[in-house]
């Protein structure tokens, strides 16, 4: 409708359409209208008053009838819509793109690096944020018609892998290796425990290291080939119960030697100096400290990997690249995009960094360097071991396989809407008592409203399509207002890298249907073919918000 108003505007102002929808405004109470274009900027054009001008245009304006009227207040133009006909085309076109309606095709390709964790690492809740994140950013990105490669990077080398398997053969090793992230997770942990116990331990660990950089032991070399493969393994469950999946993955082993190549050719070139035997860049002078490359040992750091990463990614020829990483990388990824600056590598405009917060849980911090670390396995148990309590609650009788599988998409609904409503850049604290109710601002609350939707709809046997609009009521309007801002959320969402937009807005567009739902009946009501028709457009609109975030929805709750 904005739209709409801005192509008839433009026929009058010298104004560029962008910059009229820009200025258009909501009035403050509907009786002022749905929509006001202020006329101050119009001074220089008409040269007259801003009030004369409005009183001008909105005798000039020829309006069509989805517009009722046009009224001036002041230097206003208020635009009152009709809004049977406004409603009438709202819904058919929901009813006629479904889970299309909204999009728009951009004809670009993007990248998004997400969720990278480590193997022989935790996978832990941190985690799960930058994977639920880069997944919806991922599918907003194909919503626009983009093609997208969801890219992982893991950190397969170096001393934390030399620490692992240095515990496991010193403590574990009748232990089964086990394709299990937790336990793997668990035996780092014990590495890490037992070697701030005993100070000489880290010489048998450099050992370790060493072997496993010059691959000159066998033993050691199987170990860290299997060993790595099983966690990669692992993380096929865990994606696959967050619902999603990687089309690249990168590995800190693959770009090790490249980093130490153009780390060299940095020094040739002037970019990078060896201070003190350690490689570096100094950019204490832009204010963003010290980046070191190489160690005093010519061992090839986390930056170093970064910048053959970089190389590697753009063979892809992409339009974007996106990073989705933690805060604690904000001021190093500054590093590595101004090193990539003086590289002269022309791409690197095309990189952008969407950083996100820490989650705690009431009890304080996660780290996989400590034993208070909270890995995803266990965490998940726990969501979803309270969510199926809440389920029987609520259905005594449910057969156990369903209880299993509800549980599991409400768990993730929830721990994933918990996430992206908050803006990324926010630590949240994840409380599960909160995040499962299913009243509120959660996502168990957003299923719950499109099970809701769905069994309206399957009460009523008539397969009429058409319908009539006698007279709106109040939720009713309420509701097609909020339908019909999906398709600008979406693409704020888009430009700004920001799902918590779609995350709010399906909230408040659930609060107005379930307001709608306690106030006016569907079924047998006289405007039921029209109600009906609302009640699927919602459906589709609710169900398109919640994929775009990653959500699985459930048709029965
Ligand atoms: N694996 C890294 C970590 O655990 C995160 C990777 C971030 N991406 C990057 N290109 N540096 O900290």
């Amino acid at each position: 409708m904005k739209e709409a108003i801005a192509t008839l505007l433009k026929k009058e102002v010298l104004l560029k359409k962008s910059e009229i929808k820009k200025l258009i405004e909501t009035p403050p109470s509907p009786e002022m209208g749905d929509y006001a274009f202020p006329c101050f900027s119009l001074s220089k054009q008409f040269k007259k008053n801003p009030n004369q001008i409005a009183e001008e245009l909105k005798n000039k304006i020829k309006f069509p009838r989805q517009i009722e009227k046009i009224e001036v207040s002041g230097a206003y133009l208020n635009f009152f819509v009709n809004r049977k006909i406004f409603a009438k085309n709202l819904v058919n076109q929901i009813l006629k793109q479904k889970n299309n309606f909204g999009k728009k095709k951009f004809n670009l390709k993007r990248m998004v690096e997400f969720s990278q964790p480590n193997t022989h690492k935790s996978f832990h809740v941190g985690h799960i944020r930058g994977t639920s994140l880069g997944e919806s950013l991922a599918r907003i990105a194909e919503f626009f018609g983009e093609k997208v490669i969801r890219a992982n990077y893991s950190g397969d080398t170096g001393m934390h892998i030399a620490k692992w398997i240095w515990c496991y053969k010193k403590y574990h090793s009748k232990e089964k290796l086990k394709k299990d992230e937790s336990w793997i997770a668990l035996i780092y942990v014990d590495a890490v425990k037992k070697l701030s116990a005993n100070e000489k331990f880290q010489k048998e660990v450099d050992m370790v290291n060493k072997k496993i950089e010059d691959k000159s032991d066998k033993e050691i070399n199987a170990l860290w080939k299997k060993t790595r493969q099983l966690s990669i393994d692992s993380w096929k469950k865990i994606y696959k119960e967050l619902n999603t999946h990687f089309d690249m993955h990168y590995f800190e082993s693959e770009v090790e030697k490249r980093g130490k190549e153009i780390t060299k050719e940095l020094v040739k070139k002037g970019i990078a100096k060896i201070s003190d035997g350690a490689t570096i860049i100094d950019f204490e002078e832009q204010g963003l400290g010290v980046l070191v490359f190489l160690r005093r040992d010519g061992t090839v750091l986390y930056a170093g990997k970064d910048l053959a990463l970089a190389e590697k990614k753009v063979e892809k020829k992409m339009d974007w690249y996106i990073y989705v990483v933690a805060d604690e990388q904000n001021l190093y990824l500054k590093q590595i995009f101004k090193t990539l600056e003086l590289m002269k590598f022309k791409e690197v405009k095309k990189f952008h960094h969407v950083s996100f917060g820490l989650v705690k849980l009431p009890e304080g911090k996660m780290s996989s360097r400590t034993g208070e670390n909270i890995l995803y396995s266990n965490f998940l148990k726990e969501v979803t071991d309270f969510a199926k309590r809440r389920i029987k609650e609520r259905t005594p009788k449910i057969k156990n396989n369903e209880l299993e599988k509800r549980a599991l998409i409400i768990s993730v609904a929830a721990i994933k809407y918990s996430m992206l409503k908050q803006r990324s850049s926010k630590n949240i604290i994840f409380k599960k008592q909160d995040a499962l109710n299913f009243e509120g601002d959660t996502g168990p609350y957003l299923l719950y409203s499109y099970a809701r939707a769905g069994s309206i709809l399957r009460k009523t046997k008539s397969k009429n399509k058409q319908f009539k609009i006698k007279q709106l009521n109040q939720n009713e309007i309420k509701i097609i207002k909020k339908l019909s801002q999906f398709p600008e959320v979406v693409l704020n969402a888009y430009s700004n890298f920001n799902p918590s937009l779609i995350a709010n807005y399906s909230y408040h567009l659930a609060q107005i249907f379930n307001e709608f739902y306690h106030a006016c009946p569907v079924i047998g009501s006289e405007q039921e073919s029209f109600r009906l028709a609302l009640v699927k457009s919602f459906k589709h609109v609710l169900e398109n918000s919640l994929n775009l975030l990653g959500i699985e929805t459930l048709e029965k709750m």
